[in-house]
């Protein structure tokens, strides 16, 4: 008995242990099993209840208490740690031509050894690439003794008292565990808590972090344990080093063994056979990996029979019985040639990255939006850095931030063009907003031309055949300054245009006189008012029935009209206020444009003077469709639940709309209830 504990009563003992392996039950079954309990609020009661007792009774202390994660003082550097078992890395495969070479290499040294039939095809286990870092954790006689980064294989860093602040490292193993235990495996980030901890880091005014591996590698290389405490440090076991006292057959057997011992062992793994199987799993995991919580880079292939794997062994650094199939990268670095800008419809000035051609993600990319001007400041990004570009599925690539190691003497900081490139036109970023814009309006040839475009687009004029290449000559030739020059085109000329046959100039022509009597609604959606949506627009031909009629109207008359407030208001008279924009209107009408306006309701309709909200996905009507039928019958459509709300239709994986509804008591109805509800007034 020690010193301490003869003055303990027995029951405080007692206690203390069970609050530790409840607290260790808890963090496993949050980190290892996935299926937490209880609240953070009630883990938190625990560990103060045991600090409580610990501060008591302080000779009941032991290094594995869960309050003893975080302690020690800052270090002044890291120690050095050789490793017991070098800490290899794996060969690289691209392709699967790479694959199949690999399992003929394999099979063909195995059947050689006598250890794989003609007939057989070998087993491999498949396992995620988790994009992390390396890690080796010691445990000797169940109990984290030590841990180490990878270093150059051979030696490494001790980073103990780091590795310790990560609850999903058990301090203690659980059940069967052997006399020494080095596992390997990976500390990562998950991208919810990485986004969470830039947002925190933002806010402090402290570094952003690139991307979760690297937030991993800054957090785990603080020589302060209680910085590390605070980031979301996780660990995941898939390999070890030396064991002492137990000698698992299979990799698979081993994960499942390490699960025993209560290390986090990620569930997306399988044992599969020979290599058509292993692609396979790849391309399994390609389309699962955006709904894994972490990063992976790729899938790693083992021979699972370890006697087979000690036959294969190793060549140079990297085993020959495993190999890393990658994906392709979704982050590449590459240079920053320059920013230029891009002049959107709105006049919003966008710059945009051009890059030193780089593959990533599946596409050679050689531009990346910025965003705007506060978005360089903030990644401090410049031209001549090297910067880090990514691509991820389908997302439109983006400049993830500079490589400041990398960065010559001279760079250029961008500054936002005082004048519009396109026009010349003065650029003028208002107070409080994020955008800078050139205020040139239709005089800007780039606006003009994304009117354009938005004018023919298919929520205004639909009009099918004019697409960007053409609005740009017709723009540049200066055949079109105006929307209204649409109404005037003739086959004649427009044949003269590049890539224009007679076919398309004459079903180009037949689509524009199509739409000369366009509905009052879409051709104001067309003139593209700033603030003026499609539901808007139809809300104010519905309302004011004319063109003249709503450029007559006044402040008053217009926040009439339904979720019109001072903003919209303001837009509206101010865009009919210039006189180019009058203008334009008139040469609409001068050129035969017939505005028409659906036909007034008659009679009372069944959502007249109700205000309906849309959540969810409805199993047959789109949002246009329901929202559509709901204005038709009178109603009108609001994006918001309120008290004043007359019904809520939700559909599936309809979210805290539906809750507020069931909340405030308003009326809920499915899609069958508003055919049948939209039906009754007919
Ligand atoms: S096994 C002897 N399995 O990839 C083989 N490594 O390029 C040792 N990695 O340094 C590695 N996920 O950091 C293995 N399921 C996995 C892995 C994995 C990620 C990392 C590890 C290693 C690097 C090798």
């Amino acid at each position: 008995m020690t010193k301490g504990s003869n003055q303990v009563a027995p029951g405080v003992q007692e206690t203390v242990r069970q609050l530790r392996d409840e607290i260790a039950a808890h963090n496993h079954r949050y980190y290892v099993l996935d299926a937490p309990i209880i609240s953070d609020a009630k883990y938190d009661e625990l560990m103060v209840r045991l600090q409580a007792l610990e501060q008591q009774h302080p000779d009941l202390i032991v290094p594995e208490s869960p309050t003893q994660r975080v302690g020690g003082a800052p270090l002044a550097a890291f120690d050095s740690v050789r490793h017991a078992v070098p800490m290899r890395s794996l060969g690289n495969a691209f392709d699967p031509e790479d694959i199949h070479a690999f399992d003929k290499r394999v099979a063909d040294t195995l059947r050689a050894a006598g250890m794989l039939g003609l007939d057989q095809t070998v087993q491999y286990t498949a396992e995620c690439k988790f994009d992390g870092l390396a890690i080796s954790l010691r445990y000797e006689n169940g109990l984290l003794m030590q841990a180490a980064t990878r270093g150059d294989g051979q030696v490494g860093e001790d980073v103990t008292s780091n590795i310790r602040t990560l609850r999903s490292v058990p301090l203690k193993l659980r059940g069967d565990f052997p006399e020494v235990l080095e596992v390997r495996g990976e500390v990562l980030m998950y991208r919810s808590d990485f986004d969470k901890l830039n947002q925190a880091q933002q806010a402090r005014g402290e570094k952003i972090f690139v991307n979760p591996r690297n937030a991993a590698a800054g957090s785990l290389r603080q020589l302060d344990p209680r910085i590390t405490a605070k980031r979301p440090l996780r660990f995941m076991a898939y390999g070890w080093g030396q064991i002492v006292g137990a000698q698992p057959q299979t990799q698979s057997d081993a994960l499942a063994w390490f699960e025993q011992l209560g290390l986090p062992v990620n569930a997306e793994r399988g044992l599969f056979q020979g290599a058509s199987q292993l692609l396979e799993f790849y391309a399994s995991m390609d389309q699962r990996r955006r709904a894994l919580p972490f990063d992976i880079d790729g899938v790693v292939y083992k021979v699972n029979a370890l006697d087979a794997q000690e036959v294969l062994g190793y060549v140079a650094r990297a085993p020959r019985f495993a190999i890393a199939h990658k994906f392709p990268a979704q982050e590449e670095t590459t240079l920053l040639t320059g920013i230029e800008v891009q002049v959107g419809r709105t006049g919003a000035i966008t710059p945009v990255a051009r890059l030193k051609p780089v593959f990533v993600g599946g596409v050679t990319v050689t531009n990346a939006t910025l965003h705007n001007e506060d978005e360089i400041r903030r990644k401090d990004v410049r031209v001549g850095d090297t910067v880090i570009v990514r691509r991820a599925g389908d997302v439109i690539p983006e400049v993830v931030g500079p490589v400041i190691e990398l960065r010559p003497a001279e760079t250029q900081l961008f500054v936002m063009p005082s004048a519009c490139p396109v026009c010349g036109s003065a650029v003028q970023r208002l107070e409080g907003e994020a955008i800078s814009r050139c205020t040139g309006g239709l005089f800007c040839a780039a606006q003009r031309k994304q009117s354009l475009l938005h004018a023919a687009g298919r929520k205004a004029l639909d009009i099918e055949g004019l697409g960007e290449k053409l609005i740009d000559q017709l723009v540049d030739s200066e055949r079109i300054r105006s929307l209204a020059d649409l109404f005037t085109l003739r086959v004649e000329e427009l044949v003269l245009y590049d890539r224009m046959g007679r076919k398309s100039a004459e079903n180009l022509i037949e689509a524009i006189d199509k739409v000369r009597s366009p509905s009052l609604g879409n051709l104001l959606f067309a003139l593209g008012i700033r603030q003026v949506g499609e539901t808007t627009a139809r809300d104010l031909a519905q309302r004011f029935g004319s063109i003249e009629a709503l450029m007559r109207a006044d402040e008053e008359a217009l926040l009439a009209v339904n979720d019109v407030g001072p903003v919209v208001a303001h837009s509206i008279l101010q865009f009919f206020a210039e006189p180019h924009n009058r203008e334009v209107v008139q040469a609409l009408l001068d050129a035969g444009v017939q505005p028409t306006v659906e036909a007034a309701p008659v009679g009372r309709l069944v959502l007249s003077g109700k205000t309906l909200v849309l959540t969810g996905t409805l199993p047959t009507l789109t949002r246009d469709d329901a929202t559509r039928r709901i204005l038709a019958a009178g109603g009108k459509v609001s994006g918001s639940v309120s008290k004043k709300t007359s019904y809520v239709v939700a559909g599936e994986e309809a979210g805290s709309k539906l809750t507020k509804a069931q909340d405030l008591g308003v009326a809920i109805l499915d899609e069958a209830g508003l055919i049948a509800l939209l039906k009754s007034g007919q």
